[in-house]
């Protein structure tokens, strides 16, 4: 099929990515003609677990263009894959999408072509699209697009760091259409990976057991619902943990013992238990928060959600009221940060906890050393107001410092020479070091001279 993809971001990049991949004929679409040069180039501007190499093998069926207009006049399929961020007062900036859906209303041509909302767009915005599609499409063609195309909703669930995985291996795929044509070329598109028939790459082997993946096709606005329910459930899931780990410190519970023991209750699930700083991204505080604003729109307030924002804007806060209960004053030391992306394996420090934390430290008269294996770059570009010292090695963040926090769990953290960085800072005698992730061995720290303290639990 014949697919263009409005937007490159993680989204978009990594949906047209995988469905060159597996045959399909895309053309991925940016304004921003420099990251369509460096596409264009075969290099991946963001940091992905083997997307370039995907990219590679997809390149006779992967083109990069600014220019909207062929691409969207000869698709199969449209997706609109563009940021929309939270503006100020937490609702969804739709400026990206209105924007896409008028370009695809001045484009459309030919064939019926389905548009679908990969963006995480607010309920109701499929109708919105449609309205504005139609009214582009009459203000360039001068007649009404009659069956030429429909809007579907096909949220996307990918975790960043395992983009191909989850797209590849995806636990389910939703798209929700009032056209049932639409669901109709959509299953098409959607055919290897629904029925699982396609080869797996060996860096990305298939799981074991995996069979064919389940198709939920529904309905335009259940389809944009079940987007923000499950982040939203998958948000409360994190500060639920949390605030558990709150009273498992105060009696002397292990929390990770106690998420072991309900988790494996199959009606809860060990997934998305580990407790500690609490989840940042693009997701999780946009989402979560365009849902409290959709409810209030109906005069409805949804206290668990927002619960769970306030407790895991209260774990950022223990990092620093740790730090002060260990060191009493903070103002003129030194801490090293181990960690800035939101989580690891990727570069993206959006809603990142280690700038949050960095920024209250710094705020309090303390100076920041922070590591980082990957998002240093991005960090000077994107946080150049905030005066960080930036170390190359890891273990140069526990030079001179009076303590260390880790928080981004990068597995590659687990082996540091843990007793080096532990003689190498200011206090010689059990110098302090905070697990923001629960993520270090007790005993091991110990072992190599540091006092470990947790954020949670
Ligand atoms: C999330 C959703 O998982 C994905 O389905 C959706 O499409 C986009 O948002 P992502 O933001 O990439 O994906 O990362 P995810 O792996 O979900 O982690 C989010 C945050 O939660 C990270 O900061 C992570 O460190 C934190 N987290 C995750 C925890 O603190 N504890 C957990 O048990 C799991």
């Amino acid at each position: 099929m014949k697919v263009a993809i409005i937007g490159t971001g993680y989204v978009g990049l990594t949906t047209g990515v995988c469905l060159s991949w597996l045959g399909h004929e895309v053309t991925c679409l940016d304004t921003d003609s420099r990251k369509i040069a460096t596409l264009k180039e075969g290099i991946c501007p963001i940091y992905e677990p083997h997307l370039d190499k995907l990219m590679a093998q997809a390149r006779a069926r992967l083109q990069f263009s600014t220019e909207p207009a062929l691409p969207i006049a000869g698709a199969d399929v449209v997706f609109i894959a563009v940021g929309t961020p939270a503006s100020k007062d937490g609702s969804p900036d739709l400026q990206y999408l209105r924007s896409a859906a008028e370009t695809v209303g001045r484009h459309l041509d030919g064939n019926f072509t389905v548009v679908v909302n990969k963006s995480t767009v607010p309920i109701g915005s499929g109708n919105w699209v449609e309205a504005l599609i139609l009214e582009s499409y009459q203000a360039h063609h001068g007649s009404r697009p009659e069956g030429r195309f429909a809007v579907a909703s096909n949220p996307e669930f990918l975790r960043e760091g395992a983009a191909l995985h989850d797209s590849l291996y995806p636990d389910r795929i939703v798209v929700g259409a009032d056209s049932t044509r639409a669901l109709e070329v959509l299953y098409t598109l959607y055919r290897p990976l629904l029925e699982q028939s396609f080869q797996a790459p060996p860096f990305l082997p298939r799981p074991d057991g995996l069979g064919a993946a389940p198709l939920v096709a529904t309905d335009l606005a259940s389809a944009e619902l079940i987007k923000y329910a499950a982040n939203a459930f998958l948000a409360l899931k994190i500060s639920f943990i949390n605030e558990i780990a709150v009273v498992a410190e105060c009696v002397g519970a292990d929390v990770q013992m106690v998420a072991k023991g309900i988790g494996l209750d199959s009606r809860i699930g060990t997934r998305f238990l580990q407790a500690g700083i609490g989840w940042g991204g693009s997701c999780f505080a946009k989402d979560t928060s365009a849902l409290v604003t959709t409810a209030a729109e109906y005069g409805i307030t949804m206290p668990i959600v927002e619960a769970a924002r306030e407790i895991n804007r209260r774990q950022r806060e223990r990092v620093v009221e740790k730090l002060l209960g260990e060191l009493k004053i903070i103002k003129g030391r030194t801490i090293g940060l181990l960690g800035l992306a939101f989580k690891p394996h990727t570069d993206d420090l959006r809603d990142a906890p280690a700038l949050d934390i960095a920024e209250a430290l710094i705020s309090r008269g303390s100076r920041v050393r922070v590591h980082d294996p990957v998002a240093m770059e991005r960090a000077r570009q994107e946080r150049a107001d905030l005066d960080l010292v930036y170390c190359e090695q890891p273990e140069r963040v526990a030079e001179h410092a009076d303590a260390i926090v880790l928080v981004t769990d990068w597995p590659q953290y687990l082996s540091l020479d843990w007793r080096a960085m532990a003689g190498g800072m200011r206090v010689a005698r059990e110098p302090l070091l905070v697990d923001g992730r629960n993520f270090l061995d007790a005993t091991a720290m110990a072992e190599a001279g540091f006092r470990l303290v947790r954020v949670a639990g």
